[in-house]
């Protein structure tokens, strides 16, 4: 604990600006929900409190709403000083076409590369050799999140897996409550589908798709089977008619729907409800069928300003972002895990303690961002929204995905 406090001190004094004024950073992000701007609050103050002004750019409507805003503001010639994105490829352009803060000495200087873990959320932010994000989680999409109440009030045992979950819907549904909360918006039931890939097609197949881009897996059987599992929860959903995440996990906080598949970010939802984990709710990491975690997440790019002594302001605040300080306070708000483990978090909640405990056992695999183009990315989000709205059948479904999937090779 000493240690920590000194280290972060050390970080604190090497962060702070020069002179005494202030200089402003306007930041967005699309962190609205309860949690969320607890969590990003988090971030502000701290950024705040060391001598400069955090400007909160929030943009309402989620990431698929916020980010082509960023971006056209970016290459519109209207920066913000520091805008969030998941590492990966959403802002590979961008930095392709000069238009992002180079950060390397910053990273050098607070020694990044022995800090960040894993490995991989710091080389999604590597161009060329150059670092130009900050990361600041680790999120993990692939969770099963349950009421308990539900449960008890049907008195049956709270499910441990999907199998069970899929089995103990007709129950719910006669009880009068929405088996699978699932808001309208696209990314979420192509969270949900990524969620079941590893938890139903296994790593193997899982990794022979997403990594080696093996297509003869992709069209295989284990897909097919992740293709029914998603006709199933379709048909668990049907009466879930939200649109944002944070309403759907709502609707698994007052007991009206028995679970939800979101990604850790829903913890921030329980806590402002003052749920408590393994009491209110239960969490189901790889929906209780494989735990791993997909080692995406969010980070800050800083856009170039021409300005030296912005500059000098984002500097110190993605400093700020990854030191052990502020990695404690926004994580345990956010639910999400931290990018360095050499920070006490003794702290979390058993949700947290669950994925903390899975990540240093290594049970590790890239997130979608970094292993397919947003071009893919969309073009299956577009498949998810038919298919969850429709009768498509899960074999046309399946054979339209792998199509897409090879329009990226
Ligand atoms: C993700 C983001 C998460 C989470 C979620 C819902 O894109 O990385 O941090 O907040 O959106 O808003």
């Amino acid at each position: 604990m000493k240690t920590l406090k000194i280290a972060s001190m050390l970080a604190a004094s090497v962060a702070l600006p020069l002179t005494a004024s202030a200089t402003e950073l306007e930041v967005t992000h699309w962190w609205t929900s309860g949690g969320e701007a607890a969590a990003v609050a988090e971030l502000a103050k701290a950024f705040d409190a060391s001598g400069d002004k955090w400007i909160d750019g929030a943009i309402a409507g989620g990431g698929g709403t916020a980010r082509p805003i960023m971006i056209s503001r970016i290459t519109g010639g209207d920066p913000m000083g520091a805008t969030q994105f998941n590492h990966g490829q959403q802002a590979l352009e961008l930095v392709e076409a000069g238009l992002m803060l180079d950060l390397t000495d910053v990273a050098e200087a607070n020694n990044w590369k022995d800090i960040v873990y894993p490995p991989s959320l710091l080389d999604a932010c590597t161009v060329d050799g150059k670092i130009y994000c900050a990361p600041v989680n680790i999120h993990s999409p692939e969770w099963l999140w349950l009421s308990n109440k539900v449960y008890e009030d049907l008195g049956i045992p709270v499910p441990t897996n999907w199998n069970e979950f899929v089995a103990s819907a007709p129950q719910v549904d006669a009880a009068g409550k929405i088996p699978l909360a699932l808001g309208n918006q696209p990314w979420q039931s192509n969270l949900a589908f990524g969620a079941m890939q590893i938890a139903v097609a296994g790593l193997d197949a899982w990794k022979a798709v997403n990594v080696d881009k093996n297509m003869d897996v992709a069209a295989g059987a284990e897909y097919a089977a992740v293709f029914q599992a998603a006709a199933d929860a379709r048909e668990l959903a049907r009466k879930s008619t939200v649109q944002d995440w944070n309403q759907a996990t709502n609707l698994v906080i007052t007991d009206q729907a028995a679970g939800q598949i979101m990604g850790d970010w829903a913890q921030g939802e329980f806590q402002v409800a003052g749920e408590v984990a393994g009491k209110d709710y239960t969490c189901l990491l790889g929906l209780g069928l494989n735990e791993y975690i997909s080692t995406g997440g969010d980070a800050f790019y800083f856009p170039k300003l021409d300005d030296p002594e912005k500059e000098a302001a984002q500097k110190r605040l993605a400093a700020q972002l990854v030191s052990p300080e502020v990695q404690v306070a926004f994580n345990l708000k956010k639910g999400s895990l931290p990018i360095r483990g050499d920070i006490d978090l003794a702290a979390a909640n058993d949700c947290m303690k669950k994925g903390l405990e899975v990540l240093a056992g290594g049970n590790i695999v890239p997130s979608g961002d970094m292993n397919w183009s947003p071009d893919v990315q969309k073009q299956n989000e577009d498949l998810m929204v038919e298919f969850w709205k429709s009768d498509m059948s899960p074999a046309d479904a399946h054979a339209k995905w792998v199509e897409n999937l090879k329009s990226g090779l």
